[in-house]
C-alpha cells in the first residue's frame, strides 16, 4: 500500500515507522524542515532531539530509502495514495476545548492536492492522533468543498503510551477502525492485514463517531482510576497511621476485574494525553448540555495532587518552605521520557516559588534541556532564576533544606543512601512516588518522610502519628474548597 503519514511527532513518526517495517511505502510529512532533515540524517541524538522512543531510530534506519521516505513536500506523491493518517498536534486551549489550527490547515492542504490528483483511486482519509468527537465528518466536508473525488474519511485512535510506541504499535492490544464504507474497511483491513483474524489483538470496525469517543473514554476512565486511588487509597493512607499502601494495592486489585495500573498513588498523572482529553471531553459535554460533574471531579483531583504534598509538608510536617532550598528529583511527567508536558514538577515548581523558597536545585536523567529551554525562556519572569540545574541527584540533594521526589525514575530508588550520605537532619522527604521503599532508616536517623499514599513520619514520633489520625483543620477547609 502507498501510505502517507501527515505530522511525525510522538504519534506519526513510530506509526510511520511500524508501517514501512510491514513493507508499506510509506511517507512521513512534516512542514517542519528541521525536524525531516533531522529524521533524515539517521543519527540517533537528532531524531530522539524530537521523538524518543525504544527502538524507534533502529526501525527508521533499517526502512529509510526502502520503505520509509520523509519528505515536507507532498505534491508529487499523493497520486496512487491508498490512505493517508493525520497525526497532527492538537494542544488544548484556555477553555478545554482543542486548538485544531495545525489539523485543519494539513487537512485543507492536503485537499487542494487531492481536489487535483490525476489518478482518482479510492483514498482513504485517516484520523490518528485525538481530536473531537465529529473531527472525522468535519474532514469529510473539507474535502467535499475542495472537490475531492472518490475518497473515504475514517477515525483510527492510537493507544499507544509513551516509552512504548514502537512494541505497542508492533503489538497493539486493539485495532479501532470507524468508518463509513466497506470499501473504505477494506482498504483498512490492507494496511493493518497483520492484525486482522489475530488472535490476541482485536480489530473492532465500527462508525467514525464511536472510535472517536472510545479513544477519550479510555483516557478518562484510566484517569479516573488513577484519581480514585490517589484520591481515596492515598487519602486513607495518609490520614490513618498503620494503613500498608503496598498491601491495599493488593488487597483491591486481587479481584480480576480491578487493573493493577493505575494503582500506584502519585503526584498525579501528567503528560500530553490524560489532562488534554479529560479538558476536551468535559467541553464536549457541557456544549451538548450534559453534566460533567465527575469528570470535573477527576480532573480536580489530579491537578491538585501534583502540589498536595507540598501543603501537606506545611499543614502536617510543619515546614516553612520561605528561604530555604530544595531539590527536585524528576521533571519529566513520567520514567524514560523527557516530556514535561503537564508533568506535576512544572505545578511544583510554581507552588515552591510562591511560597518563597529560596532556590530549586533540579535533576532529571533526560529532561534538563527541556526543562532548561521551558523556564529559561525570556518571557519567563525572573522567579525562575531560583533554579539551578544539576547533574546528578547527590548533588542537587547537597546543601538542601528538603527534598521533593517527582518522578518516578528507576534510579531514584536507592535514594535513602544518598540522602543520609549527603545532607543531615533536619531535612524533609516528601516523595511523591513511594520511590524510597526503607525509608525506615532514613527515620531512624532522624530525617523526616512525608510520602503521598502515607502519613509523616519522624524519629520519636508515636504522638505525631496519632495526631495524623486527623486531617489538620486547615487543610481540611482548603480541600473542601477544592471539592
Ligand atoms: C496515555 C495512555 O496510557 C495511552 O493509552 C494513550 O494512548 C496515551 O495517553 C495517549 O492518549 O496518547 P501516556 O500519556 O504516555 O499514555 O502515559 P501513561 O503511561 O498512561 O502515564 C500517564 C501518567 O499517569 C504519568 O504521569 C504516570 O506516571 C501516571 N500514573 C500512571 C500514575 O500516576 N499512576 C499509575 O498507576 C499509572
Amino acid at each position: 500500500m502507498k501510505i502517507i503519514v501527515v505530522g511525525t511527532g510522538f504519534v506519526g513518526l513510530p506509526h510511520a515507522a511500524v508501517l514501512s517495517e510491514y513493507g508499506h511505502e510509506v511517507y512521513a510529512y512534516d512542514i517542519d524542515h528541521k525536524r525531516i532533515k533531522a529524521y533524515k540524517s539517521g543519527d540517533r541524538e537528532e531524531i530522539e532531539r524530537y521523538v524518543n522512543e525504544p527502538g524507534l531510530v533502529a526501525s527508521v534506519a533499517e526502512n529509510m530509502g526502502r520503505y520509509l521516505f520523509f519528505t515536507t513536500d507532498i505534491s508529487e506523491i499523493v497520486d496512487g495514495t491508498d490512505a493517508v493518517f493525520l497525526c497532527l498536534n492538537t494542544p488544548p486551549k484556555r477553555d478545554g476545548s482543542s486548538d485544531l489550527s495545525y489539523y485543519l490547515n494539513a487537512a485543507h492542504h492536503l485537499a487542494e492536492l487531492l481536489a487535483n490528483r490525476e489518478q482518482k483511486n479510492r483514498v482513504v482519509l485517516v484520523n490518528k492522533s485525538t481530536v473531537p468527537v465529529g473531527t472525522a465528518r468535519l474532514l469529510e466536508n473539507i474535502m467535499e468543498e475542495h472537490g475531492v473525488e472518490n475518497f473515504g474519511v475514517a477515525s483510527n485512535p492510537e493507544f499507544l503510551a509513551q516509552g512504548n510506541a514502537i512494541a505497542g504499535s508492533r503489538r497493539p492490544d486493539r485495532v479501532v477502525i470507524g468508518a463509513d464504507s466497506e470499501e473504505d474497511f477494506g482498504i483498512l483491513r490492507r494496511v493493518y492485514s497483520q492484525f486482522v483474524n489475530h488472535v490476541r489483538i482485536r480489530y473492532l470496525e465500527t462508525t467514525p463517531e464511536t472510535a472517536e469517543t472510545i479513544k477519550y473514554m479510555a483516557n478518562t476512565l484510566l484517569l479516573t482510576y488513577i484519581s480514585f486511588w490517589n484520591g481515596v487509597g492515598g487519602r486513607m493512607a495518609e490520614s490513618v497511621p498503620n494503613i500498608r499502601m503496598e498491601d491495599l494495592k493488593l488487597g483491591v486489585t486481587s479481584d480480576d476485574r480491578i487493573s493493577t495500573w493505575g494503582s500506584y498513588v502519585s503526584n498525579g498523572a501528567g503528560g500530553s494525553c490524560f489532562g488534554k482529553d479529560i479538558q476536551s471531553l468535559i467541553y464536549q459535554l457541557n456544549n451538548a448540555g450534559r453534566s460533567t460533574d465527575l469528570l470535573q471531579a477527576v480532573y480536580n483531583i489530579n491537578e491538585y495532587q501534583k502540589t498536595y504534598i507540598i501543603d501537606r509538608a506545611v499543614y502536617e510536617a510543619g515546614f516553612n518552605f520561605n528561604q530555604k532550598t530544595v531539590a527536585l528529583l524528576g521533571l519529566a511527567f513520567k520514567k524514560r521520557t523527557n516530556d514535561m508536558r503537564d508533568s506535576a514538577a512544572l505545578k511544583v515548581v510554581e507552588s515552591l516559588l510562591a511560597r518563597g523558597v529560596k532556590a530549586i536545585r533540579a535533576y532529571d536523567p533526560l529532561a534538563m534541556d527541556d526543562a532548561r529551554d521551558f523556564w529559561f525562556s525570556p518571557d519567563k519572569n525572573h522567579l525562575f532564576d531560583r533554579i539551578t540545574y544539576h547533574a546528578s541527584a547527590k548533588e542537587a540533594i547537597s546543601g538542601s533544606d528538603a527534598l521533593y521526589v517527582s518522578t518516578d525514575w528507576e534510579e531514584f530508588r536507592g535514594l535513602s543512601r544518598t540522602i543520609e550520605m549527603t545532607v543531615k537532619p533536619p531535612f524533609l522527604v516528601m516523595d511523591g512516588r513511594r520511590m524510597i521503599p526503607d525509608f525506615e532508616t532514613l527515620v531512624k536517623a532522624g530525617y523526616e518522610y512525608l510520602p503521598v499514599g502515607g502519613t509523616l513520619l519522624k524519629a520519636k514520633a508515636e504522638s505525631q502519628k496519632r495526631d495524623n489520625g486527623k486531617v489538620p483543620s486547615k487543610m481540611a477547609s482548603e480541600l473542601e474548597t477544592l471539592a
